[in-house]
């Protein structure tokens, strides 16, 4: 079962039962109302910020219904960076959720900001935390992730995750059949990860563009777009 929604995250979050969720993977905005200044095309759709980028009460609302849809003993991954990462950890810890890991994804790339007086920020955060206690499938990995950014060209959206590392959080923390939801899927990474590993997948995007390239991708044919 795939199910993909076209509306705002908290609105499908209100008709999804108590504790009928296995996994939840999430990417939401970092609440950095970030803007690239550097693409020639300053009309490109990449630099525009991303819906919600300052909304820390949708965060916060979001948060505490993850935790009201998940099942006991079960796992979230949600990403942030290190800009408000403070907010995202007490908004985790308030609605109980367990940390497990502050997972650092080290990517082959850097941020250009301040050249003279900060270093470049190569890394994402993804916190790995559990309602209850969720034993991990498999062998025990690091907390430190090394995937690559997903490339300019074959970007669908600006803040695209890489297939390869949803696949990971996925094997790691779900069986096949069982129910995944992404409330801010973007280009529909988590769906096109759950798709192709059997797995059920509910996603919801606010934004109709990103909403249709998500749908292209995980029931065009295709779906194997990174
Ligand atoms: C960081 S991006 C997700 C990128 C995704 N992981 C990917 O690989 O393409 C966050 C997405 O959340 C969407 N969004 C913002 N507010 C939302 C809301 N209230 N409900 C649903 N989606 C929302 C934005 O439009 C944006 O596409």
């Amino acid at each position: 079962m795939i199910k993909l929604i076209n509306n705002d995250c908290l609105d499908v979050m209100k008709n999804i039962p108590d504790e009928s969720i296995d996994l939840i993977i999430t990417d939401p905005p970092y609440l950095i109302n970030y803007k690239t200044n550097y693409r020639k095309n300053k009309n490109h759709d990449f630099c525009k910020t991303i819906k919600n980028d300052d909304n820390f009460s949708l965060i916060s609302e979001y948060i505490k219904n993850c935790y009201r849809i998940l099942k006991k003993n079960k796992a979230m991954y949600i990403f942030c960076n290190n800009t408000h990462v403070d907010f995202f950890k007490q908004e985790l810890e308030k609605n109980n959720f367990n940390i497990k890991n502050m997972i650092i994804w080290v990517k082959n790339n850097w941020t250009a900001g301040d050249l003279k007086a900060q270093f470049g920020k190569q890394y994402e955060i993804i916190f790995l935390v559990n309602k209850g206690r969720c034993f991990f499938n498999g062998k025990r990995i690091t907390d430190v992730w090394l995937f690559d950014r997903v490339a300019g060209t074959s970007q669908l959206h600006q803040n695209q995750k890489p297939l390869d590392l949803i696949k990971q959080c996925i094997l790691k923390h779900s069986k096949e059949n069982e129910v995944i939801f992404d409330g801010f899927m973007g280009s529909g990474t988590t769906g096109v990860a759950c798709k192709e590993l059997n797995r059920d997948f509910i996603g919801v995007e606010i934004d109709r563009k990103y909403f249709e390239i998500a749908k292209n991708r995980i029931e065009g044919d295709d779906s194997n777009g990174k």
